[in-house]
């Protein structure tokens, strides 16, 4: 989970990341095995792990439907699973549906687990690695970015692991802008509270969209919220949508990011736009998972 990142491990990381982002080599771990096990969709975070292993010598085994094709369908636990796949791998990478299905993994397991999002109200660090990354390699630094968190804040993993990293840094100022029923859950604000980050909550996005350093927009996780209208999705969706005119309100150095995928929220008008940075933020996460993977298999 991303408390367990202090600031001098991430410094270490992003420079490893821009190293490799560079086209130099890193360690070779030929002969070492990563195991991916994903069941949920993915698309990003399975291929960049993979490709990341690839690029450093080693291999890949796993699947990408382990709901359907794992012996999860024939009940085993996921303490019988750490165990057993243990032994045929070096590194596990897990996306799951329970939000403690990782940390779980990890205390069975004898080899590490990477948690690659897990539930919805659980976390997914290696995306808030690649977006912090993608930011401080934009500003210089993460101290004092002023950051609007937009859209789906309630079931979304990605924002929770982002702003408890943000959290480590100082004069970080953030923003939450969703619909009521989209708002953080509690244990967002109480960790900023605690670590003395200023945060405030609104309904409105043209409240902040010219001050802000940062847009951070996200998808309406419509597949984790029971009894969504076709009619109410489609307004969430549309309520913060990101489009040209809006973005040209924004400072001409803000940046806007997305966890991908995206939906209706942000529309393609944006994407030739010098602010429109979430393509590029994908591809920074090949980079961090490559630095990722080389601490965790060197340790
Ligand atoms: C995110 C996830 O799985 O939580 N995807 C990703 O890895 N970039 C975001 C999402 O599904 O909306």
């Amino acid at each position: 989970m991303s408390q367990q990142f202090d600031r001098e491990l991430l410094r270490s990381l992003f420079a490893r990341a821009l190293h490799f982002r560079g086209g130099r080599n890193g360690m070779n771990f030929s002969g070492r095995t990563l195991i991916t096990l994903f069941y949920e969709a993915s698309t990003r975070t399975r291929l960049s792990f993979e490709r990341a292993m690839l690029l450093l010598g080693g291999n890949c085994i796993g699947t990408e439907n382990a709901k359907e094709f794992s012996s999860a369908v024939k009940g085993e636990s996921i303490e019988d699973t750490a165990r057993v796949i243990s032994e045929y791998g070096d590194v596990i990478v897990l996306r799951h549906t329970d939000d403690y299905a990782a940390a779980k993994m990890a205390q069975y397991a004898s080899i590490p687990v990477i948690n690659a999002g897990c539930g919805r109200i659980g976390q997914h660090p290696t995306q808030a690695l690649t977006d912090l990354f993608t930011i401080e390699d934009h500003r210089g630094t993460i101290n004092g970015v002023n950051i609007a968190v937009v859209g789906d804040l309630k079931n979304g993993r990605t924002v929770r692991s982002l702003v408890y990293l943000l959290g480590k840094y100082e004069g970080v100022k953030v923003t939450f802008v969703s619909p009521e029923e989209l708002r953080v859950e509690s244990d967002i604000p109480e960790y900023l509270t605690r670590h003395g980050v200023a945060y405030r909550e609104t309904d409105s996005l043209a409240e902040v969209i010219e001050t802000v350093d940062v847009v951070y927009t996200t998808r309406v996780q419509r597949e984790r919220i029971e009894g969504l209208e076709e009619e109410k999705f489609a307004y969430l969706q549309r309520a913060y949508r990101i489009d040209a005119p809006l973005a040209h309100r924004m400072r001409e150095d803000a940046i806007i990011m997305h966890p991908l995928p995206r939906n209706d929220e942000l529309d393609q008008s944006v994407d030739a736009l010098p602010q429109a940075r979430y393509f590029e933020q994908a591809r920074n996460g090949l980079y961090i998972r490559m630095a990722l993977l080389e601490y965790v298999l060197a340790a």
